[in-house]
């Protein structure tokens, strides 16, 4: 008997047939990743990064979080062809690391979607806000703020706001949309993403004439004295933070069985989006940084301050900015939700959750109850926390799931090595082993606090795992068959 094993076929007796169609080609696959990517990390976690952590030399982060991705977009490139289901890792995890590593995914999966969609929501809000206020209206304070916030230690403080209800406002409004069967249309996504494009390449190219190299200069300022605080480590810390901004190109690999030609286009979407992204965002700090100094960026809407601040002669654009943020930010919490329900449900049908997270509406074909529950969780959070305390939990729970694909590919590799792969990882054990690194160095970069916190998270769904999934989850559908 041969020992090739196809990973590309699903358990005849499980495997469900589904109703979506296959409309999507390589397009479309580019500019849904585009459209899941460009949101609060570039319009608004840059500024903190450049102005905390790393200074003009944010490019440099923003460089190294691009390399992470990459490495980690290769692997996903190559699982995403061989099982092309909308589960994304945490369907590549059961298939070929078993039970528990596809839950432990599944459950940091959940920071990648639900908790950023609230960390993009409270991004948006300070978007929401500047554009209200250029039509002359103000929100009271106490209700367009988190309640909680960092200090200068990094301890959780109250603010003396009460509630962030645009964020909470969004999520509830999108939330509803979901429920009722609004689906993400390509058509949808393909205009929004021209707006948001539009608009990052109209700062950039009628910002560089601004770009003033004293701004740049010295473009690594010298460390504080503390690991983090600008400097080399300070560059380490800034690309643990802005990798939140590349966040969501492995979403399209969420739109598989929505994909024409799935083991062709996926990989096309996967990295095209990313390299597309890649070269807006580097330009796009390069200019943040180069019209004012790094040290006036921590703002809630650093794009749009950073070109008002060149003064009456680019005045027309912010209002565009702000436009196009508010327009593009909801986007990505909407792409969010959607892929955090959707997740939910395929975990509710292995047996990972309970049944009510795969209940489908019989009117409205949405699985509602999964898409309420996960839209009020989200709300709640977005209505508390603030977009940095949650920014970087996404960031280091995203970061462990890139790594367990690096993993897992290099395990199939040695365990089905002639197994069909339709794309096949150049360099697969350079590759792999250097995704780890890179994701591992940027985890390692992040705040002790978000090492706690992931911790606290990681013991949440240990407990939920130990106490239901354990005993509820069926066998993944994937198996690995050998080839006759
Ligand atoms: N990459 C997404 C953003 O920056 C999550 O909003």
């Amino acid at each position: 008997m041969s020992d090739i094993t196809d990973l590309t076929q699903p358990n005849p007796v499980t495997a469900d047939e589904h109703d979506l169609k296959r409309v999507l080609g390589p397009v479309q696959l580019i500019l849904l990743g585009i459209g899941g990517v460009i949101g609060a990390g570039i319009f608004v976690i840059t500024g903190t990064a450049a102005a905390e952590h790393a200074g003009p030399a944010v490019l440099i982060s923003f460089v190294i979080a691009a390399l992470g991705c990459t490495f980690a977009g290769l692997c996903y490139a190559e699982f995403a062809a061989m099982i092309p289901e909308s589960g994304s890792a945490y369907t590549y995890s059961y298939a070929t690391l078993g039970r528990f590593m596809a839950w432990f995914i599944g459950w940091n999966l959940v920071l990648e979607y639900l908790v950023s969609g609230a960390a993009v929501a409270a991004g948006w809000s300070g978007y929401f806000q500047a554009l209200l206020a250029d039509m002359g209206m103000h929100l009271p304070a106490a209700i367009g703020n988190a309640p909680l916030t960092f200090n200068a230690g990094h301890q959780i403080v109250f603010t003396g706001a009460l509630i962030n209800l645009p964020a909470a406002g969004l999520i509830l409004v999108l939330t509803a949309l979901l429920t009722i069967g609004a689906r993400e249309s390509a058509s949808f996504n393909g205009l929004m993403v021209i707006i948001k494009v539009a608009i990052v390449l109209a700062v950039i190219v009628f910002c560089i004439p601004y770009v003033n190299f004293d701004n740049l200069t010295p473009f690594i300022p010298a460390n504080t004295g503390e690991y983090g605080q600008f400097g080399w480590s300070g560059i380490a810390a800034g690309a643990g933070m802005v990798f939140f901004a590349y966040i969501g190109f492995d979403a399209v690999s969420v739109a598989a069985q929505e994909t024409k030609n799935p083991q062709r286009d996926l990989p096309i979407g996967i990295l095209g989006s990313l390299l597309v992204c890649t070269i807006l965002y580097i330009l796009m700090a390069l200019v943040m940084t180069g019209v004012v100094s790094y040290t006036e960026l921590n703002v809630p809407n650093p794009v749009s301050f950073a070109v008002a601040a060149i003064g009456p002669q680019l005045a027309w654009l912010v209002p565009w900015i702000n436009v196009g943020a508010t327009l593009g930010l909801a986007t990505v919490v909407f792409v969010s939700i959607y892929g955090q329900s959707r997740i939910f449900y395929a975990m509710a049908r292995d047996g990972f959750l309970p049944p009510t997270f795969a209940a489908v509406h019989p009117q409205f074909k949405t699985p509602w109850r999964g898409t309420i529950i996960t839209g009020l969780l989200a709300a709640v959070l977005a209505a508390i926390f603030p977009l940095d305390i949650l920014g970087d939990l996404v960031s280091i729970g995203t970061l462990m799931a890139f790594i367990v694909v690096c993993v897992g590919t290099l395990i199939v590799r040695v365990r089905a090595p002639r197994a069909k792969r339709p794309f096949r990882t150049p360099f697969i054990w350079v590759v792999a082993p250097l995704g780890i690194l890179t994701c591992g160095y940027m985890m390692y970069s992040l705040s002790d606090d978000t090492w706690v916190r992931l911790a606290i998270w990681t013991v949440l769904g240990l407990a939920i795992y130990f106490a239901y999934g354990i005993r509820h989850a069926a066998p993944s559908k994937w198996t690995v068959t050998n080839e006759s």
